[in-house]
């Protein structure tokens, strides 16, 4: 559909029989490279991560995975493609029954509660799912029941046995969360069974000093179960080839996760979990079970799709002329590369996602989102404090989307957004443009001369701008998509500034005309193209200028309204955020983080700065890994010998529990520090410490240089 050429831009075009410089580098049309070439499809499922019904949604949400989800679907409508977007609440999982317990309500009425907020704020702020449904309904736990034993069927899941805690009073397993005990590295008494909240440690049950059960308070004891697992280490060819080979074009963020997975090695995942709230185990033996909430949660695309098309979903899910691209945040991407594509595959008739447009995080006035702490703008109190902002919101978060990077929202820069740009570029031309057509002509598009060459050159630029801002959504680059859009504002105002026909309408008329009708084409245009991102905004300015939006395709024509139409009074697009508003919002974090500190909760910076000088103290090299195995009578512990380039060394890791065959690792590029202090762990001196990351789960994932190189380079 778009050519694949690279498209040589930054024009700066000097008009030549006009009187003005017109420099449109500066307005900005932002072509990025190497665009993919998009397949044709007939139609696109797009599906947006279910959000937990277990509290509201956030500007993180939003800015992650929501709104870049909404611009898309929009903008395809617009195209005329057949589009689905699929919305939906995940019901299920833990945390939902331990507020349940809390509260002293059933988990369906935590999750009735947050299912009606979380989508009529969706609905509020123009999120346009054609369906929002929810993984508690019937025809979900159908499709869920289904869905597993069509693979239990085909034999495709591993059972296995293994110890866990269980609560003998009460007759039930526990889940990590509803473990407590004594935490092992600080000593704080209410650590949980996965994760000390006082000093953020990730723990295991079994980590845990005095382990009590939450629900009778009695010391758990160990008891078996049997669980069924999708044996994603059986998978790990096929994933390496698909995504590593088939998918060179998805996003690096979610390629290079992905890549570290699969170099770190799979395990098999169990699906299953000794638990009573979710979609029960349609197995004999597994009665008392129910489905792992993320094996659950995808498959509730599947049922929303059926619950809004009941005769006629297959061809979403299952012809291979259709796209599916899925919308979620960094911490979803192996369940979305890794587990479901596995889950679709081997089901057999499902097609596998096209891409995974995931994104990072956004942090909040410099620390990290968290639902638990509060510290979050949360969208419900949104739409009450700022009522029919909606617009504001959608752009400020598209404008510093966390695309490539975790970025941060600050109130001030949500102000200065609005204000110097929605306000003063949007806001500014069209005002300026309706205002001058009413006062001299009436509010009627007057009849154009003959065009300068400025005008040409608007019409080539609109041209540019529009093939720009496909591009770039079709290659998920919404932030420049938006700059595209609003370049067409850019553009109005730089014309009217250069062409001041508040002064020719003394002079020249003709020319006057001229101008007056370009600005409102201008406007249309704007309009138009704005739709995707600032849907109500798009909607306003229609109604002003009296005039229905034009297809999407005619755009790059120009000439949208016809001459002598009349248009309507001009009304404020936007309105200035004052600094009292901000303020507002600013007390309301600092009561927050008072009282966090209150409750000892300190907020988690991102990192404090360090001067270059301290980084460049530790050296940080990379080696190949010679040996590797578990050091005898230390359940956490591998001991690695590394060629570090300098005669070897043998370092200790904690990581034994995540890398349970190590010899797999022998081979493997490792990045460590060189000049940690030598110490010693269970009778091995460590000399240095093996780097690695906390994945989503928890779990820790060694850091692996992308490419082979030198044993010894220093990184940094
Ligand atoms: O991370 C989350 O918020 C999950 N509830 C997302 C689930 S996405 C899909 F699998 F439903
Ligand atoms: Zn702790």
């Amino acid at each position: 559909m778009f050519p694949n050429t690279k498209l040589v831009l930054n024009v700066v075009l000097l008009a030549k029989s006009c009187k003005y410089s017109i420099n449109f580098s500066q307005i900005s049309c932002n072509f990025a490279q190497n665009f993919q070439k998009m397949k044709d499809y007939k139609r696109i499922t797009i599906t947006s991560a279910l959000p937990y019904a277990n509290g509201p949604v956030h500007i993180g949400h939003l800015a992650g995975v929501y709104v870049p989800a909404d611009i898309y679907a929009r903008y395809n409508r617009l195209k005329h493609r057949d589009v689905l977007f699929i919305g939906g609440s995940d019901e299920h999982g833990v945390p939902v029954t331990l507020k349940a317990r809390k509260e002293g309500v059933t988990p369906q009425d935590i999750v009735d509660r947050y299912h009606k907020i979380i989508k009529e704020s969706f609905e509020e702020f123009g999120i346009s799912f054609d369906i929002y449904g929810r993984t508690s309904a019937e025809i979900h736990h159908k499709t869920a029941a289904e869905f597993f034993l069509s693979l239990y069927n085909k034999g495709e899941f591993v059972e296995k046995t293994s110890m866990q805690f269980y609560d003998e009073q009460e007759q039930q397993f526990l889940a990590d969360r509803y473990i407590m005990g004594t935490c092992p590295k600080c000593g704080a008494e209410d650590a949980y069974g996965d994760q000390c909240e006082k000093c953020g440690s990730s723990l295991s049950p079994t980590e845990l000093i005095n382990p009590r059960s939450m629900i009778s308070g009695n010391a758990p004891v160990m008891k078996e179960t049997k669980h069924w697992y999708l044996p994603l280490d059986k998978y790990e060819e096929e994933l390496r080839h698909w995504i590593l080979e088939e998918h060179k074009e998805w996003k690096p963020n979610v390629y290079g996760q992905c890549k570290s997975w699969l170099d770190s090695g799979l395990f098999p995942r169990a699906v299953t979990r000794d638990l009573n709230w979710g979609v029960k185990v349609p197995l004999e033996e597994g009665k008392d079970k129910v489905l792992y909430v993320w094996f659950d949660a995808p498959i509730g695309y599947i049922s929303n799709t059926k619950m809004l098309y009941p005769n006629d979903w297959e061809k979403w899910w299952k012809d291979k002329d259709t796209k599916l691209v899925h919308f979620i945040g960094k911490d979803n991407i192996v369940f979305h590369c890794i587990i479901f594509p596995s889950m679709l595959r081997h089901e057999g008739s499902y097609i596998l996602p096209d891409n995974v447009p995931a994104n990072e995080f956004l942090n909040l006035e410099g620390n990290k989102i968290s639902t638990s702490r509060n510290w979050a703008v949360w969208l419900h109190e949104y739409l009450r404090d700022f009522e029919g902002k909606q617009d504001v919101l959608r752009y400020v978060l598209t404008a510093n989307a966390p695309e490539t990077k975790d970025n941060d929202f600050s109130w001030k820069d949500f102000q200065t957004k609005n204000n110097s740009e929605l306000v003063a570029i949007m806001g500014n031309f069209i005002n300026r443009a309706v205002v001058l057509t009413h006062k001299y002509f009436g509010g009627n598009v007057p009849q154009p001369a003959e065009d300068t060459d400025y005008e040409k050159e608007i019409r080539a630029e609109i041209a540019r701008i529009k093939e720009s801002l496909e591009n770039n959504i079709e290659n998920y680059k919404f932030r420049e998509a938006l700059k595209d859009a609003m370049a067409v504002s850019r553009l109005g105002n730089k014309y009217l500034a250069d062409t001041e026909p508040w002064k020719l309408i003394k002079t020249d008329e003709a020319r006057t005309r001229t101008i007056l009708y370009y600005s409102l084409q201008l406007c249309a245009l704007s309009a138009t193209l704005a739709e995707p991102f600032l849907p109500f905004t798009s909607a306003k300015l229609f109604k002003m200028l009296n005039f229905e939006r034009p297809d999407w395709e005619s755009t790059t024509k120009v000439d949208l309204i016809p001459v002598g139409h009349k248009i309507g009074e001009a009304e404020l697009l936007f309105e200035r955020i004052e600094d009292a508003a901000i303020d507002a919002q600013l007390q309301r974090l600092e009561n927050i983080k008072i009282e966090n500190e209150k409750n000892n909760y300190k907020p988690q910076p991102v990192k404090e700065n360090v001067a270059f000088d301290d980084f460049m103290k530790v050296d940080i090299r990379v080696g190949t890994v010679l040996e590797c195995f578990k050091v005898p009578k230390a359940d956490k512990l591998l001991q690695f010998k590394i060629d570090d380039g300098m005669g070897g060394r043998t370092i200790v890791s904690g990581i034994a529990k995540y890398y349970t065959e190590p010899e797999k690792l022998v081979g493997t590029q490792v990045c460590f520090i060189a000049n940690f202090e030598p110490r010693k762990l269970k009778g091995v001196v460590s000399e240095g410490m093996i780097l690695s990351a906390e994945d989503a789960d928890g779990r820790l994932v060694l850091l692996l240089p992308k490419d082979l190189v030198k044993c010894g380079v220093r990184v940094g």
